[in-house]
């Protein structure tokens, strides 16, 4: 590929993604003449300032917090995944049109068949949480062919917001009161904690595994720290679990290729920078 070509990551505020760094280190292994640099952006100026980008002659840009609906909005064209989310996390500029995807879900479901190629597609799958991470994760399950989504959630009446990210895919979704989350594990092949319990500095996620049968797997989206309480629970319990590193990583690969033009593999090394970077 000739020229310099450049991307990043929107946000408010961006200083604490690990995005340039995932980015730079494939960009450096794969001897590319580009950069991935950090593009901070109010809401306010969010549209306008993707517009320079596309002038300026950007490949593209990911997109997190706050924006990424408007980066749904902005976008000429979508795909399909996006367009049930109403969220995108991933913009391509080419031929002078803006095209938006959201990979949210794929990154989740790639990491899910790289640490826990077992997991069981056949069985029902237990989330708790239903915001923006959640809406991704279910979209990307319904595509994975998962027949009964169990949603459990501190606040009740959120699956119903949920229920038409899933229309047409032949995914049931049962929503489950929160203090009910224990039971709902049973018969569950996975559980996803989509929400922010268990980061450091919030609180710790209150959840016994022991309704989750053998050959279960627990996965967390939270990263920081990458050994939850709740997959150290699992852990001790003999599941299998899923750190939400992997997410993270995986999410970027799509975008890395539209971009830059070769598809990046989520490798131990790269891995191991990112853990570098959180640890350090
Ligand atoms: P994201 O876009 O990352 O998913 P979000 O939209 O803010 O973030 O969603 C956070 C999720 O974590 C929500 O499901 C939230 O539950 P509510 O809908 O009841 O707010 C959940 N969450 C946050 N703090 C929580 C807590 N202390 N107990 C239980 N759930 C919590």
């Amino acid at each position: 590929m000739s020229g310099m070509r450049r991307a990043g990551i929107l946000g408010d505020p961006v200083a604490q993604s690990r995005s340039p760094l995932i980015h730079g280190h494939w960009l450096d292994l794969h001897r590319v003449d580009g950069s991935y640099e950090k593009l901070p952006v109010t809401a306010d100026a969010f549209q306008d300032y993707v517009r320079t980008l596309v002038d300026a002659g950007y490949a593209g840009a990911n997109v997190t917090a706050p924006h990424k609906r408007a980066a749904f909005e902005l976008a000429d064209r979508l795909d399909p995944l996006a367009e049930r989310l109403g969220a995108v996390n991933t913009l391509v500029f080419r031929d002078n049109e803006i095209l938006g995807s959201n990979t949210d879900g794929f990154g989740f479901v790639e990491n899910l068949r790289q640490q826990a190629g077992g997991w069981r597609h056949d069985m029902p799958v237990l989330v708790l949480g239903a915001g923006g991470a959640a809406r991704a994760i279910i979209g990307a399950l319904a595509e994975c062919g998962v027949s009964e989504i169990r949603l459990a959630n501190r606040t009740p009446g959120k699956a119903d917001a949920l229920a038409p990210v899933l229309e047409g895919t032949g995914t049931v979704l049962k929503e489950v009161a929160w203090v009910a989350r224990e039971a709902a594990c049973a018969e569950v092949g996975l559980l996803v904690n989509t929400t922010s319990l268990g980061m450091t500095g919030k609180p710790s996620l209150e959840m016994s595994l022991a309704h989750m049968g053998e050959g279960g797997v627990v996965a967390d989206i939270v990263y920081a720290p990458l050994q939850t309480p709740l997959l150290v629970t699992a852990r001790d319990r003999g599941l299998e679990s899923v750190d939400g590193l992997g997410m993270l990583l995986h999410q970027a690969v799509p975008g890395f290729e539209a971009w830059f033009g070769c598809r990046p593999k989520v490798t131990q090394a790269l891995r191991d920078l990112v853990v570098a970077d959180l640890t350090g």
